[in-house]
């Protein structure tokens, strides 16, 4: 595991996960999975392979699976191992994090993101950090996406934001940038607002679920009023400590980005994912090309 400097890392997870009702009843929406590992370890795995080792979870009622998952499953594992299924035992040891790398918060009332990461404060005391949302899955890259965060970070000292172009048709779903001409893989931000509609929005540049702070983002977030649907919103944090003149980095991350907080974005990353591997990937094309049989002989 390779140290980066930065070593804590928020994730909030104490979103109701609404849009994929009814699997969400009684599931947390980050343990849905794509094939066969669910959102939260995705970002979890990005987090630990850029060397962040202190993980900080903001949960909620109803999220204890999501503890579950990352514990050691003592009986499970021993069934496992009685049977001698020593490979699907080897997955699930690697899903249980080093000891005391993790805290658990919870956050106890939806209140929104700023408000998530505000409960967090005394587990920051005072250094910048990470903050990652489970369900903007961000795979293939060059590097992990948070690391290539870390980079931005190391050069400008400010808040950094990963940032990808959106269609006009979503951006009301996003925090987005109003920003300089690209530079290589970042761009410096001028203004930044919470989910406007398509005729205010200024670009269609939209943040995507990874950041990484200055503490004094605290400060801001205990002053910060409700704003986008009643909720404390981190974007409005971000923009008003961006005009006190703390500047604010988007970085167009390399890997293929895929917003899994909708149905569409789920699918194509079930699909890219089946796709990096032989046998799944011809059982899409199977499945595409019974799918086309049947749609021409009816
Ligand atoms: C949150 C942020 C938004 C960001 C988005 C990324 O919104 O508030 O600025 O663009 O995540 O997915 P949410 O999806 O929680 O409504």
């Amino acid at each position: 595991m390779k140290k980066n400097g930065i070593r804590k890392a928020i994730f909030p997870i104490g979103g109701l996960g609404t849009r994929f009702l009814p699997a969400t009843k009684a599931l947390p929406k980050e343990m849905l999975p794509i094939i066969d590992k669910p959102l939260i370890q995705f970002v979890v795995e990005e987090a630990l392979a850029a060397g962040f080792d202190e993980l900080i979870f903001v949960t909620g009622r109803g999220k204890e699976a999501i503890e579950n998952h990352f514990d050691i499953a003592f009986e499970l594992e021993q069934t496992l191992r009685e049977r001698g299924k020593l490979r699907v035992l080897e997955n699930v040891r690697a899903c249980s994090l080093p000891p005391g790398c993790a805290s658990y918060i919870r956050q106890q009332e939806p209140k929104g993101l700023g408000h998530a990461v505000l409960c967090a404060r005394h587990l920051v005391e005072g250094a910048p950090f990470a903050v990652l949302l489970a369900d903007e899955l961000i795979l293939g890259g060059r590097a992990p996406a948070i690391a290539e965060l870390v980079q931005a970070y190391n050069t400008t000292e400010g808040n950094v934001v990963a940032a990808t172009d959106v269609p006009q048709e979503h951006v009301s779903r996003y925090g987005i940038l109003a920003h300089d001409p690209r530079n290589g893989m970042t761009c410096a931000v001028r203004s930044i607002v919470e989910k406007p509609t398509p005729e205010v929005a200024p670009s269609r540049t939209a943040v995507i679920g990874r950041y990484i702070l200055s503490p004094r983002i605290f400060d801001y977030l205990t002053r910060q009023e409700p704003g986008s649907s009643g909720e404390i919103q981190l974007t409005d944090a971000i923009s008003a400590m961006l005009q006190d003149g703390t500047p604010l980095t988007g970085v167009y991350v390399s890997g293929t980005r895929f917003d899994c907080g909708a149905r569409d974005g789920t699918i194509k990353a079930t699909i890219f994912q089946a796709l990096q591997d032989p046998d799944l990937a011809a059982v899409v094309h199977e499945a595409i090309n019974t799918s086309n049989e049947k749609r021409a002989a009816s």
